[in-house]
Protein backbone atom coordinates (compact mmCIF):
# COMPACT_ATOMS: atom_id res chain seq x y z
CA UNK A 1 0.00 0.00 0.00
CA UNK A 2 0.61 3.66 -0.54
CA UNK A 3 2.54 5.79 2.40
CA UNK A 4 4.37 8.95 2.61
CA UNK A 5 7.63 9.22 4.07
CA UNK A 6 10.54 11.10 4.67
CA UNK A 7 14.16 10.18 5.20
CA UNK A 8 14.74 11.58 9.27
CA UNK A 9 17.78 13.76 9.48
CA UNK A 10 18.14 14.79 5.50
CA UNK A 11 16.07 17.71 4.52
CA UNK A 12 13.62 17.26 1.80
CA UNK A 13 13.11 14.14 1.18
CA UNK A 14 9.55 13.81 1.33
CA UNK A 15 8.79 10.62 -0.96
CA UNK A 16 5.81 8.02 -1.95
CA UNK A 17 6.52 4.47 -1.09
CA UNK A 18 5.19 1.31 -0.97
CA UNK A 19 4.74 -0.63 2.41
CA UNK A 20 2.71 -3.61 3.36
CA UNK A 21 -0.33 -3.87 4.91
CA UNK A 22 -0.04 -4.59 8.43
CA UNK A 23 -1.94 -7.09 9.92
CA UNK A 24 -4.70 -7.35 13.03
CA UNK A 25 -2.77 -10.56 14.16
CA UNK A 26 0.82 -8.26 14.57
CA UNK A 27 -1.11 -6.53 17.97
CA UNK A 28 -1.24 -9.91 20.59
CA UNK A 29 -4.07 -10.92 22.91
CA UNK A 30 -6.90 -10.17 20.77
CA UNK A 31 -6.25 -6.31 21.03
CA UNK A 32 -6.20 -5.04 18.11
CA UNK A 33 -7.70 -2.86 15.51
CA UNK A 34 -7.67 -2.36 11.84
CA UNK A 35 -8.05 1.23 10.28
CA UNK A 36 -8.36 2.17 7.39
CA UNK A 37 -7.28 6.03 6.77
CA UNK A 38 -9.78 8.86 5.61
CA UNK A 39 -7.66 11.56 6.34
CA UNK A 40 -4.71 13.08 7.65
CA UNK A 41 -3.87 16.20 8.78
CA UNK A 42 -0.18 18.11 8.63
CA UNK A 43 1.09 20.66 11.12
CA UNK A 44 4.48 22.32 11.60
CA UNK A 45 5.95 19.38 13.28
CA UNK A 46 5.73 17.53 9.49
CA UNK A 47 7.38 20.80 8.31
CA UNK A 48 10.22 20.66 11.18
CA UNK A 49 10.74 16.81 10.00
CA UNK A 50 10.74 17.65 6.39
CA UNK A 51 13.40 19.99 6.78
CA UNK A 52 15.43 18.06 9.10
CA UNK A 53 15.10 19.52 11.96
CA UNK A 54 13.03 17.05 14.12
CA UNK A 55 12.22 13.53 13.98
CA UNK A 56 13.28 10.18 13.87
CA UNK A 57 13.01 6.44 11.83
CA UNK A 58 11.94 3.46 13.26
CA UNK A 59 15.09 1.31 14.65
CA UNK A 60 16.15 -0.73 11.25
CA UNK A 61 14.15 1.67 8.97
CA UNK A 62 16.06 4.70 7.45
CA UNK A 63 12.53 6.43 6.63
CA UNK A 64 9.87 7.37 8.47
CA UNK A 65 6.42 7.38 6.92
CA UNK A 66 4.78 11.05 8.36
CA UNK A 67 1.40 11.80 9.64
CA UNK A 68 0.36 12.11 12.99
CA UNK A 69 -3.23 13.47 12.76
CA UNK A 70 -5.51 10.89 11.72
CA UNK A 71 -9.07 10.01 11.01
CA UNK A 72 -10.16 6.72 10.03
CA UNK A 73 -13.00 4.39 9.96
CA UNK A 74 -12.51 0.66 11.80
CA UNK A 75 -12.43 -2.38 9.28
CA UNK A 76 -11.38 -5.03 11.54
CA UNK A 77 -11.37 -5.79 15.58
CA UNK A 78 -9.85 -7.89 17.73
CA UNK A 79 -11.76 -10.69 20.34
CA UNK A 80 -11.09 -8.20 23.05
CA UNK A 81 -11.53 -5.61 21.76
CA UNK A 82 -14.84 -3.60 22.79
CA UNK A 83 -15.15 -0.20 22.98
CA UNK A 84 -15.05 0.32 18.93
CA UNK A 85 -16.53 -1.88 15.89
CA UNK A 86 -16.08 -2.16 12.36
CA UNK A 87 -17.92 0.74 10.81
CA UNK A 88 -17.11 3.11 13.79
CA UNK A 89 -15.15 5.92 13.52
CA UNK A 90 -11.81 6.59 15.22
CA UNK A 91 -8.71 8.71 15.44
CA UNK A 92 -5.60 7.76 17.28
CA UNK A 93 -3.14 9.00 19.64
CA UNK A 94 0.59 9.72 18.77
CA UNK A 95 2.24 8.63 21.91
CA UNK A 96 3.54 4.90 22.61
CA UNK A 97 4.86 4.37 25.86
CA UNK A 98 8.56 3.56 27.27
CA UNK A 99 9.41 1.97 30.31
CA UNK A 100 8.67 5.20 33.13
CA UNK A 101 6.04 5.18 35.79
CA UNK A 102 3.86 7.85 34.11
CA UNK A 103 4.22 5.34 30.78
CA UNK A 104 3.05 2.53 32.57
CA UNK A 105 -0.43 4.17 33.67
CA UNK A 106 -1.19 5.53 30.05
CA UNK A 107 0.64 8.96 30.62
CA UNK A 108 3.16 8.76 28.28
CA UNK A 109 1.93 12.36 27.74
CA UNK A 110 4.24 12.80 30.71
CA UNK A 111 7.15 10.45 29.98
CA UNK A 112 10.08 10.94 32.49
CA UNK A 113 12.08 9.16 30.13
CA UNK A 114 14.31 11.42 27.75
CA UNK A 115 13.33 8.96 24.61
CA UNK A 116 9.71 9.21 23.85
CA UNK A 117 8.11 7.25 20.93
CA UNK A 118 5.73 8.96 18.64
CA UNK A 119 4.05 7.67 15.85
CA UNK A 120 4.77 9.81 12.66
CA UNK A 121 6.98 12.19 14.22
CA UNK A 122 10.02 10.29 16.82
CA UNK A 123 10.85 6.50 16.23
CA UNK A 124 7.24 4.81 15.23
CA UNK A 125 5.69 5.21 11.78
CA UNK A 126 3.26 7.27 11.38
CA UNK A 127 -0.61 7.05 9.55
CA UNK A 128 0.16 8.36 6.34
CA UNK A 129 -0.72 5.65 4.56
CA UNK A 130 -3.91 3.96 3.73
CA UNK A 131 -4.06 1.34 7.02
CA UNK A 132 -2.79 1.43 9.96
CA UNK A 133 -3.18 -1.20 12.70
CA UNK A 134 -2.82 -0.35 16.65
CA UNK A 135 -3.76 -1.45 20.01
CA UNK A 136 -7.13 -0.83 21.18
CA UNK A 137 -6.06 1.22 23.99
CA UNK A 138 -5.14 4.08 21.63
CA UNK A 139 -7.90 4.26 19.45
CA UNK A 140 -10.15 6.81 20.29
CA UNK A 141 -14.07 6.60 19.11
CA UNK A 142 -15.63 9.81 16.86
CA UNK A 143 -18.89 10.44 16.90
CA UNK A 144 -20.08 10.16 12.96
CA UNK A 145 -22.44 13.05 13.02
CA UNK A 146 -19.19 15.15 13.29
CA UNK A 147 -17.09 13.21 10.80
CA UNK A 148 -16.21 16.44 8.66
CA UNK A 149 -14.47 17.75 11.73
CA UNK A 150 -12.90 14.36 12.47
CA UNK A 151 -9.24 15.25 11.72
CA UNK A 152 -8.55 17.72 14.07
CA UNK A 153 -9.29 15.33 16.77
CA UNK A 154 -5.50 15.16 17.55
CA UNK A 155 -4.86 19.05 17.90
CA UNK A 156 -8.13 19.43 19.93
CA UNK A 157 -6.37 16.87 22.35
CA UNK A 158 -3.19 18.92 22.00
CA UNK A 159 -5.27 21.99 23.20
CA UNK A 160 -6.95 19.97 25.88
CA UNK A 161 -4.13 18.86 27.70
CA UNK A 162 -2.34 22.21 27.77
CA UNK A 163 -5.85 23.73 28.94
CA UNK A 164 -6.07 20.73 31.48
CA UNK A 165 -2.57 21.33 32.73
CA UNK A 166 -2.87 25.00 33.44
CA UNK A 167 -6.10 24.52 35.79
CA UNK A 168 -4.04 21.34 37.61
CA UNK A 169 -1.14 23.31 38.07
CA UNK A 170 -2.99 26.36 39.24
CA UNK A 171 -4.78 24.43 42.01
CA UNK A 172 -1.11 25.68 43.76
CA UNK A 173 -3.49 28.85 44.58
CA UNK A 174 -6.26 27.04 46.79
CA UNK A 175 -8.36 29.52 44.88
CA UNK A 176 -8.05 30.10 40.68
CA UNK A 177 -10.94 32.02 38.93
CA UNK A 178 -9.17 33.50 35.75
CA UNK A 179 -11.30 35.51 33.62
CA UNK A 180 -8.82 36.71 31.08
CA UNK A 181 -7.28 34.93 28.94
CA UNK A 182 -4.67 34.99 26.03
CA UNK A 183 -4.19 32.90 23.05
CA UNK A 184 -0.68 33.43 21.12
CA UNK A 185 -0.95 32.81 17.49
CA UNK A 186 -3.85 32.07 15.38
CA UNK A 187 -2.83 29.17 13.93
CA UNK A 188 -5.24 25.53 14.66
CA UNK A 189 -3.90 24.78 18.41
CA UNK A 190 -4.43 28.45 18.76
CA UNK A 191 -8.09 28.59 17.31
CA UNK A 192 -8.91 25.43 19.19
CA UNK A 193 -7.33 26.57 22.24
CA UNK A 194 -9.25 29.80 21.81
CA UNK A 195 -12.61 27.93 21.29
CA UNK A 196 -12.28 25.48 24.32
CA UNK A 197 -11.31 28.95 26.66
CA UNK A 198 -14.29 30.26 25.31
CA UNK A 199 -16.48 27.49 26.56
CA UNK A 200 -15.13 27.61 29.86
CA UNK A 201 -16.52 31.51 29.81
CA UNK A 202 -13.11 33.35 29.90
CA UNK A 203 -12.63 36.53 27.64
CA UNK A 204 -10.35 35.68 25.39
CA UNK A 205 -7.71 37.55 22.98
CA UNK A 206 -6.13 35.85 20.17
CA UNK A 207 -2.89 37.56 19.62
CA UNK A 208 -1.62 36.84 16.39
CA UNK A 209 0.87 38.99 13.73
CA UNK A 210 -1.46 39.45 10.38
CA UNK A 211 -3.99 42.26 10.81
CA UNK A 212 -7.79 41.02 11.46
CA UNK A 213 -8.88 43.27 7.93
CA UNK A 214 -10.05 39.85 5.74
CA UNK A 215 -8.22 37.27 8.04
CA UNK A 216 -10.19 34.08 7.80
CA UNK A 217 -8.49 33.67 11.57
CA UNK A 218 -9.54 36.74 12.76
CA UNK A 219 -12.73 35.73 11.59
CA UNK A 220 -13.14 32.28 13.35
CA UNK A 221 -11.41 34.00 16.30
CA UNK A 222 -14.77 36.59 16.61
CA UNK A 223 -17.26 33.64 15.53
CA UNK A 224 -16.36 31.64 18.35
CA UNK A 225 -16.99 35.03 20.63
CA UNK A 226 -13.12 36.15 21.24
CA UNK A 227 -11.02 39.38 20.49
CA UNK A 228 -8.72 38.78 17.36
CA UNK A 229 -5.51 41.31 18.38
CA UNK A 230 -2.77 41.97 15.03
CA UNK A 231 0.43 42.65 17.08
CA UNK A 232 1.28 44.27 13.77
CA UNK A 233 1.05 47.79 15.25
CA UNK A 234 0.96 47.09 19.04
CA UNK A 235 2.81 45.43 21.02
CA UNK A 236 1.70 43.09 24.09
CA UNK A 237 1.73 46.02 26.33
CA UNK A 238 -0.44 47.69 24.40
CA UNK A 239 -3.03 44.43 24.58
CA UNK A 240 -2.39 44.32 28.46
CA UNK A 241 -3.74 48.23 29.01
CA UNK A 242 -6.75 47.72 26.47
CA UNK A 243 -8.13 44.23 27.32
CA UNK A 244 -6.32 43.95 31.07
CA UNK A 245 -3.57 41.43 31.91
CA UNK A 246 -4.00 37.79 30.78
CA UNK A 247 -4.67 35.07 33.94
CA UNK A 248 -3.84 32.21 31.62
CA UNK A 249 -1.32 32.17 28.30
CA UNK A 250 -1.86 29.42 26.17
CA UNK A 251 1.45 29.99 23.54
CA UNK A 252 1.03 28.44 20.70
CA UNK A 253 3.01 30.90 17.58
CA UNK A 254 5.88 28.33 17.14
CA UNK A 255 8.26 31.35 18.21
CA UNK A 256 10.51 30.67 21.05
CA UNK A 257 10.52 34.56 21.44
CA UNK A 258 7.08 35.15 22.08
CA UNK A 259 6.99 32.56 24.80
CA UNK A 260 9.52 35.09 26.80
CA UNK A 261 7.80 38.42 25.77
CA UNK A 262 4.70 36.94 26.93
CA UNK A 263 6.80 36.30 30.47
CA UNK A 264 6.10 40.38 30.91
CA UNK A 265 2.32 40.79 30.44
CA UNK A 266 1.05 37.77 32.66
CA UNK A 267 -1.05 38.62 35.69
CA UNK A 268 -0.12 38.10 38.89
CA UNK A 269 -0.72 34.62 40.13
CA UNK A 270 -1.20 34.03 36.47
CA UNK A 271 -0.18 30.51 34.06
CA UNK A 272 1.45 30.45 30.92
CA UNK A 273 1.41 27.67 29.08
CA UNK A 274 4.03 26.56 26.42
CA UNK A 275 2.95 24.57 23.66
CA UNK A 276 5.32 25.52 20.59
CA UNK A 277 7.88 22.67 19.56
CA UNK A 278 10.48 24.52 18.49
CA UNK A 279 13.26 22.72 16.43
CA UNK A 280 15.22 25.48 15.82
CA UNK A 281 18.29 27.32 17.52
CA UNK A 282 17.37 31.15 17.82
CA UNK A 283 18.55 33.11 20.47
CA UNK A 284 16.41 35.57 22.32
CA UNK A 285 17.54 38.11 24.99
CA UNK A 286 15.30 39.13 27.54
CA UNK A 287 14.91 41.93 30.93
CA UNK A 288 15.35 38.96 33.19
CA UNK A 289 15.88 40.94 36.43
CA UNK A 290 12.80 42.49 35.52
CA UNK A 291 10.91 39.39 34.49
CA UNK A 292 12.40 37.33 37.71
CA UNK A 293 11.17 39.96 40.44
CA UNK A 294 7.85 40.56 38.68
CA UNK A 295 7.84 36.47 38.94
CA UNK A 296 8.81 36.40 42.56
CA UNK A 297 6.36 39.00 43.46
CA UNK A 298 3.67 37.67 41.54
CA UNK A 299 3.87 34.14 42.07
CA UNK A 300 3.91 33.53 38.25
CA UNK A 301 3.67 30.07 36.89
CA UNK A 302 5.12 28.42 33.71
CA UNK A 303 4.63 25.46 31.84
CA UNK A 304 5.29 23.04 28.88
CA UNK A 305 3.15 20.86 27.96
CA UNK A 306 2.90 18.21 24.82
CA UNK A 307 1.23 15.78 23.16
CA UNK A 308 -2.40 14.37 24.73
CA UNK A 309 -2.80 11.39 25.74
CA UNK A 310 -6.38 8.62 25.35
CA UNK A 311 -8.13 10.69 27.98
CA UNK A 312 -7.37 13.87 26.53
CA UNK A 313 -8.45 12.84 23.40
CA UNK A 314 -11.32 12.40 24.50
CA UNK A 315 -11.70 15.91 26.16
CA UNK A 316 -10.74 17.29 22.76
CA UNK A 317 -13.60 15.83 21.06
CA UNK A 318 -16.05 16.99 23.24
CA UNK A 319 -15.13 20.34 22.99
CA UNK A 320 -15.00 19.66 19.39
CA UNK A 321 -18.78 18.73 19.66
CA UNK A 322 -19.82 21.52 22.31
CA UNK A 323 -17.90 23.99 20.59
CA UNK A 324 -19.92 22.76 16.79
CA UNK A 325 -23.28 23.29 18.85
CA UNK A 326 -22.22 26.49 20.61
CA UNK A 327 -20.45 28.04 17.48
CA UNK A 328 -22.67 26.32 14.12
CA UNK A 329 -20.54 26.42 10.66
CA UNK A 330 -17.10 27.68 12.81
CA UNK A 331 -15.16 24.77 13.28
CA UNK A 332 -14.88 23.45 9.83
CA UNK A 333 -13.83 26.82 8.60
CA UNK A 334 -10.19 26.00 9.57
CA UNK A 335 -10.12 23.01 7.32
CA UNK A 336 -8.67 25.31 4.57
CA UNK A 337 -6.49 23.59 2.79
CA UNK A 338 -7.36 19.46 1.60
CA UNK A 339 -5.48 17.78 -0.73
CA UNK A 340 -6.72 15.29 -2.83
CA UNK A 341 -5.14 12.05 -2.59
CA UNK A 342 -1.53 11.57 -1.40
CA UNK A 343 -0.37 11.34 -4.82
CA UNK A 344 -0.24 14.49 -4.68
CA UNK A 345 1.59 14.91 -1.83
CA UNK A 346 4.40 17.52 -3.22
CA UNK A 347 1.32 20.26 -2.49
CA UNK A 348 1.98 19.44 1.19
CA UNK A 349 5.48 21.53 1.76
CA UNK A 350 4.53 24.67 -0.11
CA UNK A 351 1.68 24.75 1.83
CA UNK A 352 2.86 24.07 5.18
CA UNK A 353 5.75 26.69 4.55
CA UNK A 354 3.14 29.64 4.41
CA UNK A 355 2.28 30.82 7.55
CA UNK A 356 -1.43 32.24 6.08
CA UNK A 357 -2.45 28.69 5.34
CA UNK A 358 -4.46 27.45 8.12
CA UNK A 359 -5.02 23.71 8.00
CA UNK A 360 -3.47 21.35 5.60
CA UNK A 361 -4.78 17.90 5.57
CA UNK A 362 -4.82 14.82 2.76
CA UNK A 363 -8.29 12.98 1.64
CA UNK A 364 -6.54 9.63 1.23
CA UNK A 365 -9.44 7.31 1.21
CA UNK A 366 -13.91 7.72 1.50
CA UNK A 367 -15.47 5.48 3.95
C1 LIG B 1 2.13 16.65 18.03
C2 LIG B 1 2.19 16.02 19.41
C3 LIG B 1 3.63 15.66 19.72
C4 LIG B 1 4.51 16.87 19.55
C5 LIG B 1 5.97 16.61 19.87
C6 LIG B 1 3.08 17.79 17.92
O1 LIG B 1 3.01 18.31 16.61
O2 LIG B 1 0.83 17.11 17.72
O3 LIG B 1 1.36 14.88 19.47
O4 LIG B 1 3.72 15.15 21.04
O5 LIG B 1 4.40 17.36 18.23
O6 LIG B 1 6.61 15.74 19.00
ZN1 LIG C 1 1.05 18.04 15.73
Amino acid sequence: MKAIAVHPGKAHTMHMRDIEKPELASIPHGRGVLVKVLQVGVDATDLEISEAQYGASPQGDDFLVIGHEVFGIVEEVGDKVDHVKPGDFVACTVRRPGKSIYDTIGRSDITSEETYYERGINLRHGFMTEYFVDDAEFIVKFPGQLKEIGVLAEPASVCAKAIEQAYAAQQRLQVWEPKTAWVMGAGQIGLLATMMLKLRRLNVCTIARSPAAGNLKAEITEAFGAHYVSTKNSSLEDVAKEYGRPDLIIEATGNSMIAFQCMNVLNLNGALVLTSVTGGSRQTEIESDKINLEWVLGNKLMLGSVNGNFRHFQEGIAALALGSAMYPDTIEKLLTHPIDGMDNYKELLPLLADSSVLKVFVNIATA
